[in-house]
């Protein structure tokens, strides 16, 4: 008989309540404070950006939250997803470890971010917000906003870093065809935009300039128009918990349970929506599931970064939060996976990897390619470069069970697919691509960059 290599769950099975870690994570949530006051944000604050339905996810510490039926009609749309086991890839490598993948770019958009965008505008939409501004870098998270706004009758304005801008036009057509507007950021639509240009008029953009952007156009909308984050913040985690609790399911129906979940790390949404139901299981059901975030060495906020308050953007608009951060400054190298270029990390996930919860590494770009293009020869998908970072590390760990000879279970996250990174895959073929680290001595003065805020030592 056949190896079996496809779970597929029904609708039926598409989960009804999403998990919030903060109810049994053993860290205490750090304050979130106003980028001007630094004292703690107020509800009234943050409902300047958002929809009090989020700001009480954000805030919550309830177990389990109930998905509206509105959204998982929607959600039908391309949940559940499917786990496959990758056994032409296992072969390839000629390793006893068992290597699956849940696949995220299933969705319409081709990524996970669908699943937080759908709810963000439905609740956007209860609201009665008629717009929505975001900032974007591949394009993944504004192409999942631009389709959830027009499923809710709401405008969507992207502000898409600049670099990727340029280099994947096709999102931005994308984007366009789902209705949304697109600028290249920096922009000189916004104060924020400007002062970066006057500074450097060929700024690559990073997502820390788009989000400025992107705030502050809601910020000083008079209330016309409300701002979407596609990561970092909690309920953006939360609604990404659908990607967990369908894997325990399939996991479920192929007899295995993960030795080790894979997941890669912009702002942390796809590997917590992954990781946390398994964290749930190791913290209360006596699991031992290794949980590993994936970064690149351009951006290695858990690895190489500094545990501290820093700004969630460089202009500075956008609350402090404590979380690995490599400064708010922070400008990275024009790495193709655009989605990873983020200075910082959601500040949960922080919290429990300086917990020791979970583990982190760093991967180069090249290494990063050559593991999507194995995978895309064996398993046919083509990876979003994001995703590929999950990948390297479910192919290492998988190496090195070929070394010990342990039957490992590998379960990684295919976040997106690559289609619209053509460019980024011929570059690799031409061997135009380069590796990128940031120097010792940058990461010697992040400290500097960092705002002073005064935290009582017992929060
Ligand atoms: C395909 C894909 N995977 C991963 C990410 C990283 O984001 P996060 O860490 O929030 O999942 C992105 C971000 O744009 C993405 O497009």
């Amino acid at each position: 008989m056949s190896t079996p290599t496809r779970f597929i769950l029904t609708e039926s099975d598409l989960p009804k309540f999403w998990y919030n870690v903060n109810a049994d994570s053993p860290v205490p949530p750090q304050p979130v404070l106003h980028p001007g006051t630094k004292e703690p944000v107020t509800p009234d604050f943050l409902s300047v950006l958002f929809p009090m339905d989020l700001i009480l996810q954000e805030i919550s510490t309830e177990r389990y939250i109930q998905i509206p039926d509105e959204v998982r009609e929607i959600y039908k749309l391309y949940r559940p997803t499917p786990l496959q086991r990758a056994v032409r890839l296992e072969k390839a490598l000629g390793t006893p470890a068992h290597i699956y993948y849940k696949y995220e770019g299933a969705s319409p958009s081709g990524s996970h971010k669908m699943n937080t965008s759908i709810a963000q505008a439905f609740y956007n939409k209860k609201a009665g917000t008629h717009a929505l501004t975001t900032e974007t870098g591949a394009g993944q998270w504004g192409s999942a906003l631009a389709m959830a706004g027009k499923m809710f009758d709401i405008a969507v304005e992207v502000y898409m870093v600049k670099v990727s801008y340029e280099q994947k036009p096709y999102r931005r057509i994308l984007m366009e065809t789902y209705g949304a507007k697109v600028y290249p950021s920096p922009t000189d639509r916004t104060n924020a935009g400007r002062q970066i240009l006057a500074q450097d008029p060929d700024s690559n953009g990073s997502l820390g300039i788009a989000i400025s952007e992107a705030v502050e156009v809601a910020a000083t909308s008079n209330g016309k128009k409300k701002y979407s984050l596609g990561s970092v913040l909690n309920h953006v985690l939360l609604h990404q918990t659908v990607i967990g609790e369908e894997a325990l399911k399939q996991m479920d129906m192929a007899g295995e349970y993960p030795d080790v979940v894979i997941g890669c790390v912009g702002g942390g949404s796809n590997f917590s929506g992954i990781a946390f139901p398994f964290l749930r299981e190791n913290l209360k059901n006596g699991q031992r599931t290794r949980l590993l975030a994936v970064e690149p060495t351009a951006t290695p906020s858990l690895t190489r970064g500094i545990y501290a308050f820093d700004y969630g953007d460089t202009a500075q608009m956008a609350p402090i939060v404590k979380m690995h951060a490599l400064g708010h400054d922070f400008v990275p190298s024009p790495i193709h996976a655009g989605g990873l270029r983020y200075h910082g990390m959601a500040p949960t996930l922080c919290a429990l990897y300086d917990a020791g919860l979970i583990e982190a590494v760093a991967v180069h770009q090249k290494a990063t390619f050559e593991a999507g293009v194995l995978f895309a020869q064996t398993e046919g998908i083509l990876p979003a470069p994001e995703s590929s970072h999950a990948i390297r590390a479910a192919i290492d760990e998988a190496l090195q069970a070929k070394e010990t000879g342990e039957k490992k279970v590998i379960l990684f996250n295919l976040s997106g697919h690559g289609n619209f990174d053509l460019s980024a895959y011929n570059a690799y073929n031409t061997g135009q691509l380069v590796d990128y680290a940031i120097p010792e001595d940058a990461i010697a003065h992040i400290r500097e960059h960092l705002p002073q805020v005064n935290i009582p030592a017992s929060v």
